[in-house]
C-alpha cells in the first residue's frame, strides 16, 4: 500500500474514490487500523473522552496530543496520520500557533494537523500552511466549542447557519486547507458544501455525499463508549468480548484453574530437593 499525501488525498475527490478515515490513539489501534486499510488515521482529541475519561475534549493538552501521536506513528509506519491541535492552542498570536503546531508535528511525527473553526481561524490556517504544515479543517459541530454551541447538536439547519458554514468552508479552502471535516451537518448541506469545494470533505454524522467518512475507533468497535449517536455504526462489539474474557480470567484465578500445566515452567529434577537440604 502506497502512503498517501495531501495531493493524492485531493486527487481522491477528483477520482470520486471515497476516503476512509478512522481515529487511533495508541500503538495497537494504529497498527490494526493501518493493516485494515484505512486511508488516514486521526489522532483525535476525542481521546480525552474515549481514552482518558473526560466528559469533553476541552481538558486535552498539547502534551496529551504529543504523547498519543508518538504512539500512533510508531504503530502506523505507512499511513497518513493527522493530529488535532487541542483546545485554545491556535487562538492567540500566530507565533504561538506555529510554535504549538511545530511541536505536535515534530515530536508527534504526524503528517498534518486538524484545526476546528472557520473564517475566524483562517489566518492561523494560512500561517501553518505557509510554514509547511498541512492543515485539515473541521466545521459544523466543533467539540472544542461545545460550551458555546450549547450542546452536541446538529449544525447548519437554518439558512443563516447554512450560509455561514458555506462561507467557513470556502475560507478554509482559500487559506490552503487540504481537506475539511464536516461534523453533524445535515446531509443536504454537506452535499452542497462538498460540491462547492475543490478539496475533499470528510463527514461524521453528515450524510452520504461527503468525499470521505470518519468515525471514532471506540465507536466503530463498541469499546466502552457510553453513548451511541445515530450517526455511529458499530461493526463489532469489542466491549463485551473484553468483559467476557476478563470475567473468565478472574473466575479461573479464583477457582485455581489458571495457570494450568501448559502455562508453567519447571525446575530440573532434584534441584528443589537439594535446595531443601
Ligand atoms: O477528535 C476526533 O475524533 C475528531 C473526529 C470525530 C473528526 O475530531
Ligand atoms: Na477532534
Amino acid at each position: 500500500v502506497k502512503k498517501l499525501n495531501t495531493s493524492t488525498i485531493r486527487r481522491m475527490k477528483v477520482n470520486r474514490e471515497p476516503i476512509a478515515m478512522i481515529t487511533a490513539y495508541d500503538y495497537p489501534s494504529a497498527k490494526l487500523a493501518q493493516e485494515a486499510g484505512a486511508d488516514i488515521l486521526l489522532v483525535g482529541d476525542s481521546l480525552g473522552m474515549v481514552v482518558l475519561g473526560y466528559d469533553s475534549t476541552i481538558p486535552v493538552t498539547l502534551e496529551d496530543m504529543i504523547h498519543h501521536s508518538k504512539a500512533v506513528t510508531r504503530g502506523a509506519d505507512h499511513c497518513f496520520v493527522v493530529a488535532d491541535l487541542p483546545f485554545a492552542t491556535y487562538h492567540g498570536s500566530i507565533d504561538r500557533t506555529i510554535a504549538n503546531a511545530a511541536r505536535l508535528m515534530q515530536e508527534g511525527r504526524v503528517h498534518a494537523l486538524k484545526l476546528e473553526g472557520g473564517a475566524e481561524i483562517a489566518e492561523h490556517v494560512e500561517a501553518c500552511v505557509r510554514a509547511g504544515i498541512p492543515v485539515m479543517g473541521h466545521i459544523g459541530l466543533t467539540p472544542q466549542s461545545v460550551l458555546q454551541l450549547g450542546g452536541w447538536k446538529i449544525q447548519g439547519k437554518s439558512l443563516e447557519q447554512a450560509e455561514k458554514l458555506v462561507q467557513d468552508a470556502k475560507a478554509l479552502e482559500q487559506a490552503g486547507a487540504f481537506s475539511i471535516v464536516l461534523e453533524m451537518v445535515p446531509e443536504e448541506l454537506a452535499a452542497h458544501i462538498t460540491e462547492q469545494l475543490t478539496i475533499p470533505t470528510i463527514g461524521i454524522g453528515s450524510g452520504r455525499y461527503c468525499d470521505g467518512q470518519v468515525l471514532v475507533y471506540h465507536d466503530v468497535l463498541n469499546y466502552a463508549t457510553p453513548i451511541k449517536p445515530r450517526f455511529v455504526k458499530q461493526y463489532a462489539d469489542i466491549g463485551s468480548t473484553v468483559q467476557t474474557a476478563i470475567a473468565q480470567y478472574v473466575s479461573e484465578v479464583k477457582n485455581r484453574k489458571f495457570p494450568g500445566e501448559e502455562n508453567v515452567y519447571h525446575n530440573d529434577e532434584g534441584v528443589i530437593d537439594q535446595l531443601k537440604h
